[in-house]
């Protein structure tokens, strides 16, 4: 059973595909059920940090990858990051390519509460939820 905004990934071939509408069925590619994609939310023991980081200043607004920016280099970088709003109305994903910056900017943000999420080609998905 998929819900809404669920990430999965084929461990064959690396497709991740998004849930947009929930239909109840089971994701299949390659032949093979795709892994859910569960969400990191704590790396204070980790070298690199995965954690998104909320950076209000008056009503704009920065996710960053990480607490220390993540490594941007081909073989190891930020793939994307999303911002959900609170009711799931709303979500925005920024791709993202080495050598760029891991971050996502909005102006003039009128969302209340955001869950931000991000994917590392090598670490997976991880999580946030802004105060
Ligand atoms: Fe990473």
């Amino acid at each position: 059973m998929t819900e809404k905004l669920e990430l999965y990934k084929c461990e064959i071939c690396g497709n991740i595909a998004e849930v947009v509408i929930s239909g109840g069925g089971e994701l299949v590619c390659c032949g093979e059920p795709m892994k859910l994609l569960k969400a990191g939310t704590n790396d204070e023991a980790a070298t690199e940090k995965h954690v998104p980081v909320f950076e209000y200043n008056e009503n704009d607004l920065t996710i960053r990858v990480g607490s220390e920016p993540h490594p941007m280099i081909q073989s190891h970088y930020i793939m994307f990051i999303e911002a959900i709003s609170d009711n799931q109305n709303r979500l925005t994903r920024q791709y993202l390519h080495p050598d760029e910056n891991p971050q996502m900017q909005f102006k003039n943000i009128d969302e209340g509460k955001i869950l931000a999420r991000e994917f590392c080609n090598i670490h997976g998905l991880w999580e946030a939820q802004s105060d």
